[in-house]
């Protein structure tokens, strides 16, 4: 009896164990807290060690998506038993290195940056290094630097769910690229997905690009500048648009809309802004792709207690960032129309329901 009993347990412990290792493929689970057991965590990082200080070094907080991540990845960190110390620089490059340096300085434990400009932020590595501090980058990589660990979605596949759901509606015709800051590496990334969808029928003569061009600081304001002057040298004869993330599309459908043509032809983004998803229930955005904020926001505070812990973290992938291939954690982003609003940004509380459909319910 007794030995049944303990043979049970083995198998039970060694089927846990092949669930743990076939789980290793999978950029969804690697490098995951063991059982979101916060509590638990909690005492354990209390007891062993001194207070961690996590340092977290943001471009900006202009954008919504960044106060959001600012406020779950600050949570996730508390709820380990550290702390967060947090600085934007608010698209300033200088600033953002004086405020790594001050950071790193205070004596923080490991330093998360989100890098305004990609390359010019190689410069936080190096002094994070010197002083012993190892360095994540979140959302966004560091180039030509010794990152230790990149913590993001996967960017190429976002620039693909956006032209997928374009060519879908428009298989044919004028296409004009308002892409991203040309300073992120990951508008580049975006684009390079975009391109892998765009080339062989750009190669067919289906799809002419008619315009393409990068949007400085990822300024609505910019974007709108961009697609006025698309319009214009093409009379208007354009057919869809590939705006590489929630503001940029803003500022290109006002310019759409300038034309009367806002709703007419297809326009993609990314974020799930507030006012994207409203516009996509109104009918004036074609889609957005949903990256769940909470998820990677977690998953870097674990790995950046873990790693300020001294510990070892694992991860499946890595991005090769023109200097090294940085360990990398990819989550899965999510396309967004109107047909799945409900059950993906609505049923996970990104935005509530309300909210979304005000116009809609409104004009009813
Ligand atoms: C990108 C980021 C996007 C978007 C953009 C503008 O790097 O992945 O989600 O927010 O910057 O801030």
């Amino acid at each position: 009896m007794g030995h049944s009993w303990l043979t049970g347990l083995f198998a039970a412990a060694l089927l846990a164990l092949l669930a743990a290792c076939a789980s290793g493929g999978d950029g969804e689970t690697i490098g995951q807290p063991p059982a979101a057991n916060g509590a638990a965590n909690k005492a354990g990082v209390n007891q062993k060690t001194k207070q961690l200080v996590i340092g977290l070094s943001l471009d900006t907080l202009l954008e919504e998506r960044w106060k959001k991540d600012r406020d779950l990845f600050k949570a996730a960190v508390e709820q380990l038993g550290a702390e967060v110390d947090v600085e934007a620089a608010n698209g300033d490059d200088v600033k953002q290195i004086e405020q790594a340096e001050s950071m790193i300085s205070r004596g923080v434990d490991v330093l998360v940056v989100v890098p305004h400009d990609a390359e010019v932020s190689a410069a936080i590595v190096a002094k994070a290094h010197q002083a012993g501090i190892k360095v994540i980058s979140y959302d966004r990589l560091i180039v030509n630097a010794d990152v230790d660990l990149y913590v993001s979605f996967d960017n190429e596949k976002v620039g693909e769910l956006q032209a997928g759901a374009i060519v879908a509606q428009v298989p044919r015709g004028n296409y004009v690229l308002i892409e991203g800051a040309d300073t992120d590496n990951n508008a580049h990334m975006f684009k390079q997905g975009q391109m892998n969808i765009l080339k062989p029928l750009v190669d067919k003569g289906d799809i002419q690009i008619v315009y393409d061009q990068f949007t400085k600081e990822w300024k609505p304001s910019n974007a709108f500048e961009n697609m006025k002057t698309a319009l214009k040298a093409n009379n208007n004869a354009v057919n869809a648009v590939m705006a590489a993330n929630d503001g940029t599309a803003g500022g290109a459908i006002s310019a759409l809309a300038a034309q009367h043509m806002a709703g007419r032809i297809p326009v993609s983004g990314m974020d799930a802004e507030l006012a994207a998803a409203q516009r996509i229930v109104e009918g004036t955005q074609a889609m957005t792709v949903y990256k769940p904020i909470r998820k990677l926001a977690e998953r870097a505070a674990y790995l950046a207690v873990q790693m300020a812990k001294g510990e070892q973290v694992s991860t499946d992938k890595t991005v090769f960032n023109k200097k090294v291939d940085v360990p990398a954690i990819l989550l899965e982003p999510i396309a967004v129309n109107k047909a799945n609003m409900d059950t993906t940004i609505i049923a996970d509380g990104f935005h509530s329901r309300e909210e979304v459909y005000r116009q809609v319910d409104q004009g009813k």
